[in-house]
């Protein structure tokens, strides 16, 4: 069997928003994801990032957990407001120190900071102006991005503009059911255009600023298959594949725009010029992907504009979150990056599941045997697409711990680490002391 190769870097994900709490302190300004969760009414559970797993005072025993879990990295992502609480202008240097605490305590322990500039929590100031339907919406993310780059770009050796834009556009302004709650297609594709124009605008300032390491862009990825072969299921699943596949990876990585996403905007959609299709497609230094399921399609006008619909087949392992168990689909992802786009350095920048974890026992064990086979399966999966040639330089596992899953609050638990939210008690999953076995052997304890 293929072994990871020497260097294959392991480590962990969060985002702020999910797990750091305190989201006003020391002069932090609202994001758009605060405003959604105290909105009654916005999210079924009401659960707020207010104290999440209250990362932003317990940072330092968090890194100390990491160095236990034997991580070599760990992908973070900034709160926007905590650095420029309106959205631009005033920078909060006390926000801006959190971070660079952070970052050498990361950097004392040999843990390397992987650091997303955007991972959907927008300041709320800028969404009073429109948010991400403002034209100047990609300048703004440039110039909070600069002052980034400024303050640590010498010392953290990856950066992410965004995480996932499909989820940004399509939960925050198609179908409203993340922050900031906007629907419409014509949002949608605006949004969309000006994320993609953003992430480029942030590229060139990366460029500009002298910084000599690596800077790419976090893209979530799913094979799209139809539940069966009648006409309709079938071209249901190639507008989802196009939609959400191609839609954010052919302008970044080909510098056009897939055939057929005008038809599914409809009257949504504006053409894109060659100068915007021109600072969408900055080069990058990789390309991180989050893999979480598969997609089986049927036909479903309900659901306008894709009129896509997931079914699960008979006897799949489902997660808490409806997904289906499917490591394949891992395989099948980097092999399609691989062949449509041609070589270039990958990462799984996520990669996990949520699975009802038994209470703590009375010896601290936290037994969660479906999340260990979980990780099994989708590193076996990175192995089959290593074996064909895919250039996979690292995974990160989705998530160090357990935290807020946005709208679904904390009802679903992702982590290698369990969080009692009562108390604010870690404990090591059986997970997590088997994923720190991988690390510890570069991936040799999976055969
Ligand atoms: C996101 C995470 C989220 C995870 C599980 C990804 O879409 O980047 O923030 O918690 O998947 O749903």
């Amino acid at each position: 069997m293929k072994t990871f190769p020497d260097g294959f870097l392991w480590g962990a994900a969060t985002s702020a928003y999910q797990i750091e709490g305190s989201p006003l302190a020391d002069g932090a300004g609202p994001s758009i994801w605060h405003r959604f969760t105290h909105t009654p009414g916005a999210t079924e559970l009401g659960h707020t990032g207010d104290v999440a797993c209250d990362h932003y005072r317990r940072w330092e025993s968090d890194v100390d957990l990491m160095g236990e879990l034997g991580l070599q990295s760990y992908r973070f992502s900034l709160s926007w407001g905590r650095v420029l609480p309106e959205g631009r202008g005033r920078v909060n240097e006390k926000g801006l120190d959190f971070y660079r605490r952070l970052v050498d305590r990361l950097l004392e322990r040999g843990i390397r900071p992987n650091v997303t500039l955007y991972h959907w929590d927008l300041p709320a100031a800028l969404d009073d102006e429109g948010g991400w339907l403002h034209p100047d919406a990609p300048e703004w993310f440039a110039d909070y991005a600069q002052v980034a780059f400024d303050a640590f770009a010498d010392r953290v050796p990856m950066w992410a503009t965004l995480n996932e834009p499909w989820v940004s556009v399509d939960g925050g302004y198609l179908h409203g059911a993340h922050a900031p709650g906007r629907k419409g297609v014509a949002n949608a594709a605006t949004a969309a255009r000006h994320l993609l124009l953003a992430h480029g605008a942030a590229v060139e300032r990366y460029r500009g600023s002298g910084a000599k390491h690596a800077i790419g862009i976090v893209v979530n990825l799913e094979p799209k298959d139809a539940a069966s072969d009648r006409t309709e299921d079938v071209a249901a699943a190639a507008r989802a594949h196009t939609y959400f596949n191609e839609q954010f990876c052919d302008p970044l990585l080909l510098g056009r725009i897939p055939d057929g996403l005008d038809a599914i905007y409809g009257e949504g959609w504006r053409a894109w010029t060659a100068a915007e299709l021109a600072r969408a497609s900055a080069k990058i230094d990789f390309l991180g992907i989050n893999y979480y399921t598969r997609a089986l399609t049927r036909f479903e006008p309900a659901h306008a504009p894709v009129c896509d619909a997931r079914v699960l087949p008979e006897g799949a392992l489902r997660m808490t979150t409806g997904w289906e168990f499917y490591p394949e689909g891992l395989t099948r992802t980097l092999c399609w990056v691989k062949e449509r786009y041609g070589d270039l350095p990958l990462y799984v920048t996520e990669n996990g599941g949520a699975f009802a974890d038994p209470p703590t026992a009375a010896d601290g064990r936290v037994d969660d045997p479906l999340r260990v086979r979980c990780y099994r399966e989708n590193l076996r999966a990175c192995l089959a697409a290593l074996e064909r040639g895919v250039d996979l330089r690292g995974y990160y596992a989705w998530s160090l711990m357990d935290n807020l899953e946005w709208s679904a609050g904390f009802s679903q638990r992702f982590g290698l680490v369990h969080v009692d939210f009562d108390t604010q008690v870690r404990t090591i999953k059986e997970s997590g002391k088997f994923y720190r076995e991988v690390i510890r052997t570069n991936g040799a304890s999976l055969a």
